[in-house]
Order: C-alpha cells, then sequence, then structure tokens
C-alpha cells in the first residue's frame, strides 16, 4: 500500500497486468520449461470490456514476464474464455507440438439482435511458443444449438479414449464435447442440470483426473456467478468417474474449491503430466469494476498444487502453494512447542516485511483462535478459527478501503473439513490479499483486501490459557515487478 501513484495496492508475487483490465486465466498451458498463462483482457480501460487474450510467462510460477496480447478480437467476435493444449501427435495438422488454443467466440452484433446464438468456441495455434497466433480458417468450430450461455471450453487429451474432450459451460449445466482433431465436435452429455449450486450462470469449468489411493478419481470445477458461499463469484467441484461420454458424480455433497470471496474462474494447467496445478482470478464480480486500483485492474491467485483427500465415501480437494515456493521463503522467525497463553504479540517479526509473508501455525488442540494484523492506520484482518460453529474465517470488515462496494466489508466464513485434532493455518500476505491454507489445504480462502499501509502488528490470541504451537514466518523473496 506504500508505492507510489498509481502503483498502489500492485502485488509483488502475484500476477497482475502492467496496465488494464484483467479478468480469468485462460489457455494455461505448460511447455519447454515455460508456465503459459494467457487472460482475459481489456487493454482498451480498467473496467471490463471487449475481450482480448493477454499472455504471461513465467518459469517459477512466480516470477511473470508480461508478453504481447495474443488474441485479437476478429469478424466472429470478441475472444472469450478458454484453454490451450499441446497437439503432440499433430492431430490438427497445424504441426507437431503446435500449441491449439481452443476459446469462446462472443459476438455483440448478435447478442444485440437477441437470438441467444452469440457464442460459439473457435480455435487458434501458435508454432513459435505462443508468440504469433493464427486463427483457423474454419472457424467457428462449434457453432451455437440455441443456448445463451454456451462458453468457456476447457480441453484435455482423453487418452483412454484417444480423443479430445471439451468440457463447455452451458448455462446451467455442462455439456462435454469429443473430438479427434480439435475442429469437428460430438455432443456426448450433460451435467449438472440438477446437481451443485445453481445460484448463477455456470461458468469456467475444467475436468481432469487426479489418483487417490492408487484410484483414479475425475474431477470437475464450475464456477458460478454469483451464488458463492460468502456470496458472489465462486468455484464449486464435484468428484466421480468420467468414460470419455459421461461424467458421474459419486456424491452430491456440495464442494467448494475456495471459500473465500477472491478467487474465480480458476482451472488447471494442460500438459503438466501428474501434476495438477491451478491458479484462479483474484476477484469477484460483485465489485470487480470498482475495485480502487487505479492504472490496472485484477491479478491471479498463486499458483496451488491440487492432490485428492479421502475420508469415507467422499473426496475432498486439498489445494496447497506449489512447492516452487519453496526457494523464494527466507525464514525469520521461527519456534517450536512455545505456549501462546492468551496472547502472544508477533509485531516485531512482521513489521519489517512490508506486508508481504508468509506465516505457518500449527496449534496442538483445535481450540478458538484470532490471528488480528493491525496497522498503523488502525485497520484491521482478522482471521481465525471459530470452534463454536466449527468454521475459519477472514474478517476484512475494518481492513481498510471498503467504499467501492457496500458487501465488500464483512466476515467471511468456511465450514471446516478436517476433523483433525490439531489445527493447521498456512497464510500468505501479498500487498493486496490473502490466502489461508487451512489444515493443509483442505479449507481454503482467498480474500482481498485495500489497507492504507501495511501491517504492521500482529497478536495471536487464544481462548484459554495455554496453547502449544508451532511458528514460522518467513519472506517471499522475489524481485519485485513492476516498481
Ligand atoms: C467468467 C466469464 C466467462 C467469460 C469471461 C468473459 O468470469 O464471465 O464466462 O468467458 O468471463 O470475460
Amino acid at each position: 500500500a506504500q508505492s507510489a501513484g498509481g502503483e498502489k495496492y500492485r502485488p509483488a508475487f502475484h500476477f497482475s497486468p502492467k496496465a488494464h483490465w484483467m479478468n480469468d486465466p485462460n489457455g494455461m498451458v505448460y511447455y519447454n520449461g515455460v508456465y503459459h498463462l494467457f487472460f482475459q483482457y481489456h487493454p482498451g480501460g480498467t473496467t471490463w470490456g471487449p475481450m482480448h487474450w493477454g499472455h504471461a510467462t513465467s518459469r517459477d510460477l512466480f516470477t511473470w514476464e508480461e508478453k504481447p496480447i495474443a488474441l485479437y478480437p476478429d469478424s466472429l467476435g470478441t475472444i472469450f474464455s478458454g484453454s490451450a493444449v499441446i497437439d503432440k501427435d499433430n492431430t490438427a495438422g497445424f504441426g507437431k507440438n503446435a500449441m491449439v488454443a481452443i476459446f469462446t467466440h462472443h459476438n455483440q452484433k448478435i447478442e444485440e439482435a437477441k437470438t441467444g446464438l452469440h457464442q460459439y468456441q473457435s480455435i487458434a495455434y501458435s508454432k513459435d511458443e505462443g508468440e504469433t497466433w493464427t486463427k483457423y480458417k474454419g472457424n467457428p468450430v462449434l457453432p451455437n444449438p440455441g443456448i445463451t450461455d454456451f462458453r468457456d471450453p476447457k480441453v484435455m487429451w482423453f487418452e483412454q479414449g484417444k480423443k479430445w474432450i471439451m468440457t463447455l459451460a452451458t448455462k446451467d449445466r455442462i455439456t462435454f464435447y469429443s473430438s479427434p482433431d480439435l475442429k469437428a465436435w460430438k455432443r456426448e452429455s450433460d451435467f449438472g442440470a440438477s446437481l451443485g449450486a445453481h445460484g448463477g450462470v455456470w461458468e469456467c469449468p475444467d475436468l481432469f483426473s487426479l489418483k487417490s489411493n492408487g484410484k483414479t478419481v475425475w474431477v470437475l470445477l464450475v464456477s458460478i456467478n454469483p451464488g458463492g458461499p460468502n456470496g458472489g463469484s465462486a468455484t464449486q467441484y464435484f468428484t466421480g468417474s468420467f468414460d470419455g461420454n459421461k461424467f458421474v458424480p459419486n456424491s452430491t455433497q456440495q464442494k467448494w474449491v475456495d471459500y473465500g470471496a477472491d478467487d474465480y474462474a480458476g482451472v488447471t494447467w494442460s500438459n503438466t503430466g501428474d501434476r495438477k496445478i491451478f491458479l484462479g482470478w483474484m476477484n469477484n464480480w460483485q465489485y470487480a469494476n470498482q475495485v480502487p486500483t487505479k492504472t490496472w485492474r485484477g491479478a491471479t491467485t498463486i499458483a496451488r498444487e491440487l492432490s485428492l483427500e479421502s475420508a469415507g465415501n467422499e473426496y475432498y480437494l486439498r489445494s496447497m502453494p506449489v512447492r516452487e515456493i519453496s526457494p523464494l521463503l527466507k525464514s525469520v522467525y521461527k519456534v517450536t512447542n512455545v505456549s501462546i497463553g492468551k496472547e502472544l504479540d508477533l509485531s516485531s517479526h512482521i513489521k519489517p516485511l512490508n506486508g508481504k509473508f508468509k506465516i505457518d501455525l500449527s496449534l496442538a488442540k483445535s481450540e478458538k483462535v484470532d490471528i488480528v494484523f493491525e496497522n498503523r492506520d488502525g485497520e484491521q484482518l482478522i482471521i481465525g478459527y471459530d470452534e463454536k460453529n466449527n468454521n475459519f474465517f477472514i474478517d476484512r470488515t475494518r481492513s481498510g478501503d471498503t467504499s467501492f462496494e457496500k458487501g465488500f466489508a464483512k466476515k467471511h466464513i468456511a465450514q471446516r473439513i478436517s476433523k483433525s485434532k490439531n489445527l493447521k493455518f498456512s497464510i500468505i500476505f501479498d500487498e493486496a490479499s490473502v490466502e489461508l491454507f487451512s489444515d493443509n489445504g483442505l479449507t481454503v480462502m482467498t480474500d482481498i483486501f485495500f489497507s492504507h499501509s501495511f501491517w504492521d502488528t500482529l497478536k495471536i490470541r487464544t481462548s484459554s490459557d495455554i496453547k502449544l504451537s508451532d511458528i514460522s514466518v518467513w519472506t517471499i523473496d522475489l524481485k519485485k515487478r513492476g516498481r
């Protein structure tokens, strides 16, 4: 919050565009040692507008280099969300290992004509690792069958069936399509019209498998807006099986990838082998166009590695910061088996860290705890566990500038999933965001905030007197971007 002029609130180790508006991450694909991140981008302003695909690359998932715009609007429409794959076997005929983007064309003229046919799927390819792109002349490859919301294709190679699978958001459900060549698409099945959260339109899905105790389990992510657990946009998920035709859920329990307010439209990188690396847009449509940054709007979450935890018949997603964070961490404080008493003051350890740090805290017992951050402007952000209601929370009610939208100043709550006796928090602060990974990533909450100065006091408050705990504080040491 201390940086000059237009750079106020600029994150240090999260991606944000140098200028102008961004929303969803798109086309995330790993190739030749490089993580590509494309994103919904409006280069003409700092609010949502005609969509392009911006482009950034990274080798470590934390240091990002912004590249020239990858995809511009054309006669078929603006470029909405989608995915990218590496076509190893040249199924599409664009060349071996071509990078192929599959995206939604959104046609405003058709939208104004109100036929409902304004979204359809198209492809483009790059033979120079995403530097330059050619749109396929046969676009669109999947015309609109008469569904007003028909978008955000996420494509993967389905090895068992030797075909591409497209997972598409179709208003209030997911529709799966298959293709031998990324050009001809056949409808396979629908999922979800009567399952899951339906407080808003379904968007930006992802389908992938993870191993749990040697068993293959399919995971389907579906973003919805509005209707999230703490208001506005959020991403739910389902677990089950997928046979190339149908997704069959194994549970009807409502689950969310992230219970905070600010992790939307996240999906996973393609071409990363068994690793599933997720990253979301760190924002919420409820106020995304009003947040008080000046020269740009929007950022991503940090990259998170996904795995599955099984509990009885249920599977839960576990999200943890990718291991690439380790070399960036420098320990500044560590105690083991400390007795907290009623209050432990760690202010002197975080004061020098300019609001950017990681704190790991583990308590021997699951009891009420408030982790209270304050600054010299009298602002406050509280993270904690409420034993009575068995939930985690982030309270940003008095966290700084909250005036831009009436619902922003709020306490966000997440029901605890883990039944573990001890309590674990891993908390990552950047300039204007906090990411909470509780119970080793079983309950995750991401919130943005706009404090007028850095958090320079930290007090841990517990309800009873003695609590044995391990505490580590780390700096996240990265050459600062854009300053
Ligand atoms: C999700 C979304 C997508 C759409 C894009 C448009 O945030 O609404 O469904 O493709 O944003 O920018």
